[in-house]
């Protein structure tokens, strides 16, 4: 019997670049990380050194060059751009530095969009929402608009909303960004309670070394590149 990988996303030797003027803009220049289930990996480095992009491959909504990428086992470049866009749908949520919500739908219609995506009833959705809601602590704010909730209430209906149809990889980018040290402190401790699962992968882009202490493991990137690699953040103290 074959034992199930440990490997939930495998990102091998990509190269991906940007039509900049008459030139081209190597965003990655072979880059390769494992993430593996049950862990909180975190992506570090400059600016500009390919980390949203990176995110982006491994998602699919950006084609590469070079290189292969697979999640859960399924090479992204032997799939269909609609097969892509299911998989997604399916398997990932997402979680940005400046939250993305909608602003014209509550705090419940926010979170109930992967469920109604999936083709689940407005009503299911909604109750399934209000309670990963009462979760996170928003029991209160079902219904409010995300212009009348604090940074930190609106990530987390941004948590709840990349949760709520139980993916298996979740994907944040500059999670912590736009928080206050003590907002950014609560949302990683809510991932790390509501997200990591031993069928699950959590991988977070960020800046903030203030957040390095919940990594289990952590890479680094710098022009393109993964070019490190730490199991204990202290080692990254300095960054
Ligand atoms: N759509 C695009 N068109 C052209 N160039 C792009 C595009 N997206 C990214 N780039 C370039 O690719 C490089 C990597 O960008 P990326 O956004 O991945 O960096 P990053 O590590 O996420 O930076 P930051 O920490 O500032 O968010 C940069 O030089 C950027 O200018
Ligand atoms: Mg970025």
């Amino acid at each position: 019997m074959n034992t199930p990988t440990p490997i939930a996303v495998k990102v091998d030797n990509v190269v991906k670049s940007f039509a900049n003027g008459d030139s081209r803009t190597f965003a990655l220049k072979g880059a390769s990380l494992e993430a593996r289930f049950g862990e909180l990996l975190m992506i570090v480095g400059p600016s500009g050194c390919g980390k949203t992009t990176l995110l982006s491959v491994i998602c699919g909504t950006l084609k590469f060059e070079e290189g292969d990428v697979a999640v859960f086992g399924h090479e992204l470049r032997a799939m269909r751009n609609g097969d892509i866009t299911r998989f997604r749908r399916e398997n990932i949520g997402f979680i940005f530095q400046q939250f993305n919500l909608i602003p014209t739908l509550t705090a419940v219609e926010n979170v109930s969009i992967p469920l109604i995506l999936k083709g689940v009833s407005t009503a299911q959705a909604e109750k399934r929402a209000c309670e990963v809601l009462e979760k996170v602590g928003l029991a209160d704010k079902y219904k409010s608009y995300p212009s009348q909730l604090s940074g930190g209430q609106q990530q987390r209906v941004a948590i709840s909303r990349a949760l709520v149809h139980e993916p298996r990889l979740i994907i944040c980018d500059e999670p912590t960004a736009a928080l206050d040290s003590v907002s950014g402190h609560k949302t990683l401790e809510l991932l790390q309670e509501s997200a990591v699962r031993p069928d699950r992968c959590v991988i977070i882009v960020t800046h903030d070394s203030r957040i390095y202490e919940f990594a289990d493991r952590i890479v680094q990137m710098d022009d393109g590149r993964v070019v490190g690699q730490f199991d204990d953040p202290s080692q990254l103290s300095h960054a």
